[in-house]
Parts: structure tokens; C-alpha cells; sequence
């Protein structure tokens, strides 16, 4: 895993920027995986201004996103379709029939749908880099722990604590799904490349257990350590935890020198 902490939140939102900024650049049909939660909206935020000063132009590519919420209508506020639109899709000239979420209606049977997003993903060429963030739990998309390791997109249950955390985004009353269609943790890792953002305290012992601890279902980020491509960009408060900080730094100036010469992505 390449490590890399930065001071702040707004300095690991310009830096996912610039991955994704080179990536595009360089491939301009990428196929970028895409993730909701309030870590990577200030990510969205730095895309759209690249956007506007045309440092940037999506006309070519295509988008999956993680996961999205069972049985919800995609026009609902609560949808991660309104979401990705509201935060990104509506501010860039991305062609919106070639964004795509693991949606499953009522009615529809989700375990058609998890194949059929696999399939699209692999008719698209596959994800070129996928964006993560972390739930406090070690969660990637909404594969809560104990999922597989192998798991493909299907439906999950959410943990009690999941939806305790993401109860925040609803109002008193509103209904909360309690099911959601996510991309497995091998469908994640199968991704050329795979972008880990994470800010403030309460993902420390997460992030901790994802870089340092066994590769095991209770934590599913930690199946990251076996990916050959991941970054992992994090604000001081979520590395807090981490041993060897000063190694990590020190390593991000050597990665740096050679980007700098090379560029971020070996791959493309
Ligand atoms: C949600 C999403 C994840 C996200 C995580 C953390 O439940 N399914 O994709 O990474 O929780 O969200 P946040 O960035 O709001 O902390």
C-alpha cells in the first residue's frame, strides 16, 4: 500500500483530485469507480472546479459506482444516483447513460442485477482506478465484515452500526433502508488501481487495522494489502494510529521524486 498523509481534509481531496486529474488525462475514456459517503465530496468539489478552469473534460468517460441502496427509487434524496448527480455528475459534462450504480428495483431480483453490474463492468474494460472510502467498522462499499473476500456484487444486509452511522443523512421518520446492492470485495480488487481516501479520528482504528492487521473478513478494507496498486490518502487525524509515520512520509518524497519524473500511474 502507498501510504500517503497530508495535513487536512482539503489537501486529501486535491490530491485524489490529481490522481484522477492524470488518469483522465492520459486515458480520457477511463472507467472510474466511484464512491458516496461525506468523505468524497470534497473530492467531487475539486473535480468540478478542474472541470470549470478545463484542466478537465469526462465526455469519454464512464463511471460504476459502489454501491446503492435496495429497492429505492432512483429519483428519491436519499438515493446515491441523487447523490452522485447533486454532488458531481451534474456539474460535468460526464455523459449520464454511461454512469452507472448497482440499482435494483422493487420487484427486480437482485441476484440478476449483481451479475449483470459485473458483466457491464467487464463490457466497459473494467474499473481503471475505483475510489474508496472506509467505514468506521473496515467496510469498503457496503461490504460490511464477514463478508468474502471473494464476494461479487449482490445484496447485503447493513450492520446496526452502519446504519447508525449513515442515520445522520436521514430526517426523523424517513424510512432507512436496511438492505443495499454493493460490489464485492473482489470486484473491487479486481480494479487496475485502487484510491483509499479517509479523514478524522474516528477512522483511525479502522485505517490501523486495514494496513497493519491480518487479512481477514472482520475487517474487509484489509483485503486491500493483497491489491498491487492501492493508495491510501489520508488526513493526519486518520493515520493517527498508524506505527511508522515517519516512514510513510518519508517514502511519499521518494514516490513523489519518481512520479514526478514518471508519473503517477504505470499502468497508463
Ligand atoms: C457508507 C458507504 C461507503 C463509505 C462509508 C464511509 O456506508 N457505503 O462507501 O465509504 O460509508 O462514509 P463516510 O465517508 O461518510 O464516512
Amino acid at each position: 500500500m502507498q501510504i500517503i498523509i497530508v495535513d487536512n481534509v482539503q489537501h486529501v481531496a486535491e490530491n485524489a483530485a490529481d490522481w484522477i486529474e492524470e488518469l483522465i488525462n492520459k486515458k480520457p475514456n477511463a472507467v472510474l469507480g466511484l464512491a458516496t459517503g461525506s468523505t468524497p465530496i470534497y473530492l467531487y468539489q475539486e473535480l468540478v472546479k478542474k472541470y470549470k478552469i478545463g484542466k478537465l473534460n469526462f465526455a469519454n468517460t464512464t463511471s460504476f459506482n459502489l454501491d446503492e441502496y435496495f429497492g429505492i427509487d432512483a429519483h428519491s434524496i436519499q438515493s446515491y444516483r441523487h447523490f452522485m448527480n447533486k454532488n458531481l455528475f451534474d456539474h460535468i459534462n460526464i455523459d449520464k447513460a454511461k454512469t452507472f450504480l448497482p440499482t435494483c428495483e422493487q420487484g427486480e431480483n437482485p441476484r440478476k442485477q449483481g451479475l449483470a453490474y459485473e458483466a457491464k463492468i467487464k463490457h466497459c474494460g473494467g474499473i481503471d482506478l475505483q475510489i474508496l472510502g472506509i467505514g468506521a467498522n473496515g467496510h469498503i462499499g457496503f461490504n460490511e465484515p464477514t463478508s468474502s473476500l471473494a464476494s461479487r456484487t449482490r445484496i447485503k444486509t447493513l450492520t446496526k452500526q452502519t446504519l447508525k452511522d449513515n442515520s445522520r443523512l436521514f430526517k426523523e421518520n424517513e424510512f432507512q433502508p436496511t438492505l443495499a446492492m454493493t460490489m464485492g470485495i473482489a470486484t473491487i480488487l479486481d480494479a487496475k488501481y485502487v484510491l483509499l481516501m479517509a479523514t478524522g479520528e474516528h477512522k483511525a482504528k479502522a485505517i490501523k487495522t486495514m494496513v497493519t492487521g491480518a487479512v481477514s473478513a472482520i475487517c474487509p478494507a484489509s483485503a486491500l494489502q493483497m491489491h498491487e496498486n492501492v493508495i491510501v490518502l489520508l488526513d493526519k487525524a486518520a493515520a493517527s494510529e498508524l506505527d511508522n509515520q515517519e516512514y510513510y512520509l518519508w517514502a511519499d518524497k521518494e514516490n513523489h521524486k519518481i512520479s514526478q519524473q514518471f508519473g503517477l500511474f504505470h499502468k497508463f
